[in-house]
């Protein structure tokens, strides 16, 4: 795993296989920010000429590299672009550069991240963008794959060190956890099932002292837990569902954090035709999600008590699944009458968030690989963000922004409720209305929330997942959507002492 650390040392003095710094776009041309003036003097200042005659422009994403002059202890510069430099850089942008430095240096052994980093924000910016930017998955591969970065410093301004540690230590956590969520994500579906999902996070749950508890599927047949057992009846591997809690003893607030766990949808009965199923071991980003959460606040060591559960089952096609037609008695007694299996995770999800209310958390929110719909509407990098209060949606929205995570408000409107009860011969079908298939979805949910509770429903159908060539600090596969939003939704949580 790549080390992350902070050092106030000069960048020309430092030893490292590399040396990152930043370009932006001037209105005149190729501009040098702030951290690379060091390395600009020993450039006798013609590092910007330069680069600029390597074709650098300071565009986001561009990554330049050029022999380092005597005076500068790395052999090797690396210029990434910044954007437009009349707009100044967000701490998005901070983090994008850096993972693109990260990514660009996978095979060296150690560099320095000469990056703008004058405030503890600006410094853990750089150092989560560089950790998650560094990640690879070769869990399969024989050789040949360039190894990460082993070891990633960042360069922070003396006036700004006093937190710099601080800030480091924080990414370090958040970082490592979204790593770990993707490692999940990335795993193959046979390797991958509710069974040894529930084992990795026992295991982790055990390492960071956090409650753990399981119900296998004897548990779940005696709780009466019917959609997790009618998704998972199909299946050689039966399902469960998962419990991680985080207990802070001066804690004033409860957030139930709900994943989706499908550890593979092949759309069951209803199957899904080939050009579908091929990236569905991703349908448990969800639970991946809730969980590296609940660790990651315990890491924190944030005041606030964090609950995760896990809904867990592989959704198959067998002469023991459920069949469209079937009607499942859910846990708390409602039924629902499955029209098509591919609608899987509204079924696991309802199961885990009845099970969720029964404690009377302060906020629910759950986190889906949900619907297609979604994906149509918002695309590959926004996920949806339903809830029973607006307030609510426009706070995760908000969060989520603040967090680096693009997301935006969906409606519930309450006519598309009708289409999932006409038709049905049960208090509700899992399927109504095509059209707004993703609002639908989140309708389905809503109707399983405890009366008085607030909930809110994050659609990560579409960001979970990245299938094109890797960009900023996204790699292809699995990406972490929506942890860096639950981590901050925890944070504040716990600095106002309510939701
Ligand atoms: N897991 C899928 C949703 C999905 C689609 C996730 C694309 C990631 C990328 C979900 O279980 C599903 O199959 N949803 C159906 C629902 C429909 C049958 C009502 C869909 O969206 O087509
Ligand atoms: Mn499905
Ligand atoms: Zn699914």
């Amino acid at each position: 795993m790549t080390a992350l650390s902070v050092s106030t040392s000069s960048a020309a003095s430092l030893r490292a296989d590399a040396l990152v710094i930043g370009v932006a776009k001037g209105p005149k041309g190729l501009l040098l920010a702030s951290g690379a003036e060091a390395v600009a003097e020993a450039f006798d200042g013609k590092l910007a000429e330069l680069l600029a005659t390597l074709g650098a422009t300071g565009a986001e994403g561009e990554a330049v590299k050029l022999p380092a002059p005597a005076g500068v202890k790395a052999p090797l510069v690396l210029a990434v672009g910044l954007g437009e430099a009349e707009q100044g850089h967000s701490l998005e942008t901070l983090r994008k550069a850096a993972g693109v430095a990260a990514r660009t240096l996978a095979g060296a052994k150690k560099a320095a991240l000469a990056l703008p980093a004058a405030s503890a924000e600006e410094i853990e910016a750089v150092a989560l963008g560089a950790l998650l930017g560094s990640y690879s998955y070769s869990t399969y591969r024989n050789g040949d794959g360039k190894a990460p970065v082993g070891e990633l410093i960042v360069l922070a301004d003396r006036k700004g060190s006093k937190n710099a540690k601080a800030a480091v230590e924080r990414a370090t956590a958040v970082g490592e956890e979204i790593n770990r969520a993707r490692d999940l994500v990335n795993a193959a579906p046979n390797d991958l099932n509710p069974k040894s999902f529930a084992a990795i996070a026992q295991e982790a749950a055990k390492e960071h002292g956090l409650k753990f508890e399981v119900l296998d599927e004897k548990a779940l047949t005696k709780g009466g837990f019917g959609g997790l057992l009618g998704v998972g009846t199909g299946s050689a591997n039966p399902p469960r569902l998962v419990k991680v809690a985080y207990t802070h003893p001066k804690a004033k607030a409860t957030l139930a954090f709900v994943g989706k766990g499908i550890t593979y949808d092949s759309g069951g009965i209803s199957l899904k035709p080939a050009g579908h199923n091929e990236t569905m071991k991703c349908d448990m980003a969800g639970a991946a999600a809730v969980f590296a959460t609940v660790v990651a606040a315990k890491r924190l060591g944030l005041q606030v008590n964090v609950t995760a559960w896990l809904a867990l089952a592989e959704n198959m096609p067998s002469g023991t699944a459920t069949r469209p037609g079937d009607v499942l008695r859910m846990y708390g007694g409602k039924t629902v009458e499955v029209l098509n299996t591919d609608a899987e995770g509204r079924l696991v999800l309802a199961d885990a968030i009845v099970r969720a209310g029964e404690e009377q958390p302060d906020v629910i929110v759950d986190v889906a690989t949900l619907t297609g719909a979604m994906v149509l509407a918002l695309g590959n990098r926004i996920f949806g963000v339903m809830a029973n209060s607006d307030e609510l949606r426009d706070r995760l929205h908000a969060t989520a922004e603040a967090a680096g995570e693009q997301s935006w408000p969906m409606p519930l409107p309450v006519e598309l409720r009708k289409g999932m009860t006409e038709t049905t011969i049960a208090d509700l079908a899992n399927m109504g209305e095509r059209m707004g298939g993703g609002l639908v979805a989140g309708l389905f949910l809503k109707e399983f929330v405890a009366e008085g509770i607030d909930w809110a429903h994050l659609d990560i159908a579409g960001p979970a997942f990245h299938e094109g060539a890797p960009h900023g600090y996204t790699p292809r596969g699995g990406t972490g959507s929506a942890i860096r939003t639950l981590v901050r939704f925890a944070e504040e949580t716990a600095a106002n002492g309510a939701v």
